[in-house]
């Protein structure tokens, strides 16, 4: 059974299908909902369609009842990865993002991070009495507090102090011109006690911050609001390992599958809306069969010698 889910895109309501889906199964969760009182993916009036309540409270309430139906599938060490972006009603930001969130910390969630989701090509906006908005939050959450993290998968480069920064010296970390604190003296120094936090340089690069900065998707095939590939492949490689299943309740393209394939895990979507099911499905089954042709293919190293 749970094989045969491999990389399927389920058409359907999530409330409806959720209790077909086999318990203790997902690793993680990386999902976008509808954000609340945008726009209409069905085109029609579906009341099935999550972001058309008239009220952010009945929003807040269908996301936590469809979560706390999906967490029994989730494994115990499961994570969920949250993206939300918010609403603006008469001039007054709703908060819709933090209010979600609290929610389903108070339905049980372990609410471990809330990430900025950076865009520096932000469509621009016609606002002139407030900022222009260029982020929204990733959530992360679990189940529990055992969970599986794997922070070496998404480390970030160590900030270097160069000899024209504020900073040079000022520690007495490196004492050379150009030197830097990972390659100076305390190089792979992991020793925490004592305060010194600072001096501690794991080679394989500083533990991942919570501002990510993602430029917006450049995937326009009639589907709006597509995650970056970049977005994803973040949470999946932190939250997984090959072969493990990840769900996306809230397919739309099919963005989540398609990373997910490509990074050697499994991949079960749900979606509402016909034409972006199909959608969702032809690109997962491109980017696998892209995989198996790889897979076909002699090692490079038998090619050239072969030349
Ligand atoms: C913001 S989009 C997801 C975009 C996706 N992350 C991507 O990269 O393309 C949200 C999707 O949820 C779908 N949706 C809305 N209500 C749903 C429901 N009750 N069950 C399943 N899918 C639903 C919409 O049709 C829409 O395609």
């Amino acid at each position: 059974m749970s094989n045969d889910l491999q990389g399927k895109v389920i058409l359907g309501d999530i409330r409806r299908v959720s209790p077909t889906l086999p318990n203790d199964f997902f690793q993680t969760i990386v999902t976008s909902p509808p954000y609340f009182g945008h726009r209409n993916y069905s085109n029609s009036d579906n009341p099935a369609e999550i972001g058309q309540e008239s009220e952010p409270s009945q929003y807040i309430q269908n996301l936590v009842d469809i979560f706390r139906a999906l967490r029994p599938r989730l494994k115990p060490d499961g994570l969920l990865w949250l993206n939300l972006g918010d609403t603006y009603r008469d001039k007054s930001l709703l908060g819709i993002p933090w209010r979600v969130a609290l929610a389903l910390q108070e339905d049980g969630w372990i609410l471990r991070s809330d990430i900025i989701w950076y865009k520096p090509n932000a469509m621009p906006s016609s606002v002139t009495d407030r900022p222009t908005t260029d982020h929204e939050y990733v959530f992360m959450l679990a189940a529990s507090s055992h969970y599986y993290y794997d922070a070496d998968a998404i480390r970030e480069p160590h900030v270097t102090f160069s000899e024209h920064s504020r900073m040079r010296g000022g520690r007495n970390h490196f004492g050379k011109a150009g030197g830097t604190p990972e390659a100076g003296k305390n190089a792979g120094n992991s020793n925490l006690h004592d305060g010194r936090w600072d001096q501690a340089f794991n080679p394989k690069g500083r533990n991942k911050r919570t501002v990510w900065e993602i430029p917006l998707s450049k995937f326009r095939e009639t589907h709006f609001a597509v995650f970056p590939e970049k977005l994803v492949e973040t949470c999946i490689l932190a939250s997984t390992r090959e072969q493990d299943f990840v769900l996306d309740p809230f397919t739309g393209s099919g963005t989540t599958g398609v990373v997910a394939s490509r990074l050697s895990r499994k991949f079960v979507g749900v979606e509402l809306v016909r034409e972006y099911q199909i959608m969702a499905q032809r690109r997962i089954n491109d980017a696998c069969s892209q995989l198996d042709l790889f897979s076909l293919m002699p090692p490079l190293s038998l090619v050239n010698a072969a030349v």
